[in-house]
């Protein structure tokens, strides 16, 4: 059920930002040197409820170390990380979190519906809400017909959407989801970011950190790149990537004619400066998702009319002659 539509800050009401990150520094000791691996360095960064705010950088550069620190699984060396107004290093801050890591680990013997219903009641649900809750998790990351399987037999992207179910087992506020979309094919990833869209809908707000840039940029509503541990870009995904000193106009069924009226109004301009003009691209992925898509239908097609070649056969009946029998 939807928790809120309009978030308060969108009639300038004072809200608590669900994520606040005041100047964290994490440092692990070096197992060969004195001086101290700097992991995270001075990162400050703040999340409004409702937000999907996008955490990306390389290898190495402090992603999955912000996100435990701000789930408490690490203390700060330095600086603070609070959600909903609590210290993530107060366990009634988690109460808020679902979180799904970056490698997910199950036990293996449980099936996916043993482990649902294990995290339910590890989360205080009792009886038939266990039941109902399950049911709704396995039918949102389409896992009804793997249900009874073991852990232990699923893919990657089975284990990465049993993993979500789990971090939204108890209807949780904010979501932080480590890399959710890795070793997931385009059909999987793109249930994924639906999913996102759907929970951020419903007011969830989505902390996430991915490699996949493409998936971010349609995500996500804030982006925060992070290099060696340090934030060097912050803000609205809008503000980031706008050029701002172009504007582009894309135009439906335009004759050679207007094109070249177009270019002379342009080239009379003052200050104004051509510089492109040619077809908008499709992305490779939604090429993948569309033919992955016609593919579908025109198996579904050949196996109707399979189907129905089989059931015409002269003799495909029973000894009565019915050949549906
Ligand atoms: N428990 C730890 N002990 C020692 N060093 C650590 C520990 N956890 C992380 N680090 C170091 O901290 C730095 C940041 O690691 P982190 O896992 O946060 O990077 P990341 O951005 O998530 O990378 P990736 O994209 O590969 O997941 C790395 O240099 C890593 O080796
Ligand atoms: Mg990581």
């Amino acid at each position: 059920m939807p928790r809120y539509r309009y978030l308060p800050y969108q009639f300038n009401m004072e809200v608590t930002p669900a994520v606040q990150i005041n100047h964290l520094v994490k440092e692990f000791p070096s197992p060969f040197r004195k001086s101290r691996v700097r992991a995270v360095d001075d990162v400050s960064l703040a999340i409004m409820p409702g937000e999907v705010y996008g955490l990306i950088g390389p290898n190495g550069s402090g992603k999955s170390t912000t996100m435990k620190a701000l789930l408490g699984l690490l203390a700060p060396t330095r600086g603070s990380c609070h959600v909903f107004g609590k210290n993530s290093m107060k366990t009634d801050s988690r109460q808020e979190i679902g979180f799904l890591p970056e490698n997910p680990y199950f036990y293996k013997h449980l099936s996916g519906e043993e482990t649902l219903r294990f995290y339910a009641k590890l989360c205080g649900m009792r009886g038939k809400e266990v039941q109902n809750r399950v049911e709704e998790m396995l039918e949102m990351v389409s896992l009804q017909d793997a249900r009874k399987r073991r852990i232990g037999g699923y893919s990657k992207g089975m284990l990465q959407r049993i993993g979500l179910a789990q971090a939204l087992i108890h209807d949780p506020r904010l979501l932080i989801l480590d890399e959710p979309t890795a070793g997931v094919d385009p059909i999987g990833s793109r249930q994924i970011r639906d999913l996102i869209v759907d929970l951020k809908a419903r007011g969830v707000t989505v902390f996430l950190c991915s490699h996949l840039l493409e998936q971010v940029q349609e995500v996500c509503d804030h982006v925060g790149i992070i290099f060696n541990g340090k934030i060097v870009k912050e803000g609205r995904l809008e503000d980031l990537i706008a050029i701002e000193d172009q504007t582009e106009v894309v135009i439906r069924n335009a004759s050679s004619r207007t094109l070249a009226r177009i270019r002379a109004v342009i080239a009379d301009a003052e200050n104004a400066e051509f510089v492109r003009m040619g077809k908008p691209k499709t992305t490779l992925e939604r090429l993948f998702l569309d033919e992955a898509r016609k593919s579908d239908a025109l198996a579904n097609a050949s196996d109707h009319a399979e189907t129905a070649a089989t059931a015409a056969k002269p003799g495909n009946t029973n000894e009565q002659g019915d050949p549906h029998a």
